[in-house]
């Protein structure tokens, strides 16, 4: 008789606050590259803090557990991000993936995660952590910008950097004709720091 050999996943789950398109980047370079049988990995759920997140209904359109947990009926930053902690840990995950997740996260939780946290940020990093990336790199006229995909450590778009994209800003460029232009790199580099690190 043939054995099964029982492999431990290592569950990947994804926090989003929008559109989540760096999610469904993360979630088709899983199914391209087949990170299941490559690093025994896959993207177990995705959390919106908001309920009206388009990146919901793609998740669930793609079978995966995909929840909110809004942060407005918490009284403060601990309560929400403890009610958050207690819907990633239900997945036991090995990397916690902050796409487009629009909260500043209190100290115990990135405590919590430490070394299993990521974030992407649509700026060159360390330039223009915070709000307002693109616009602030324009009004600084820089030529280039780009993004970065970091751990997450208690300073705000702080840790050490896994990979970064540059993109040429061009004569005419407003903040949304130079977001959109960074985020097909970011699309690039999140996948890839990911599957660096499942390695
Ligand atoms: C992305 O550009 C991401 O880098 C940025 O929000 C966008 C989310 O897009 N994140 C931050 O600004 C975090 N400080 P998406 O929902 O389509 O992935």
């Amino acid at each position: 008789m043939k054995g099964i050999i029982a492999v431990d996943m290592k569950n990947i789950v994804i926090l989003i606050s929008g559109g989540g398109s760096n999610m469904a980047a993360i979630v088709r370079a899983a199914q391209r590259e087949h990170w299941d049988q490559r690093y025994s990995a896959r993207v177990s759920a995705v959390i919106s803090n908001r309920p009206d997140a388009g990146g919901l209904a793609f998740a669930r359109e793609q079978g995966i557990a995909a929840q909110v947990v809004d942060h407005k009926p918490f009284a403060n930053r601990e309560e929400f991000d403890a009610a958050l902690a207690a819907a990633i840990d239900r997945h036991e995950p090995a990397l916690v993936v902050l796409a487009g997740f629009m909260r500043i996260l209190t100290p115990g939780f990135v405590a919590r995660y430490q070394g299993r946290l990521l974030n992407i940020h649509p700026s060159l990093l360390p330039a223009f952590p915070g709000l307002h990336t693109h616009q602030r790199a324009l009004d600084a006229g820089c030529r280039f910008a780009g993004a970065t995909v970091h751990q997450v450590t208690a300073e705000l778009d702080f840790g050490p950097i896994l990979e970064q994209a540059v993109v040429p800003v061009v004569p005419g460029d407003t903040a949304q004709s130079l977001a959109a232009r960074v985020l097909t790199q970011e699309h690039l580099i999140y996948p890839r720091a990911i599957a660096t690190l499942l390695r």
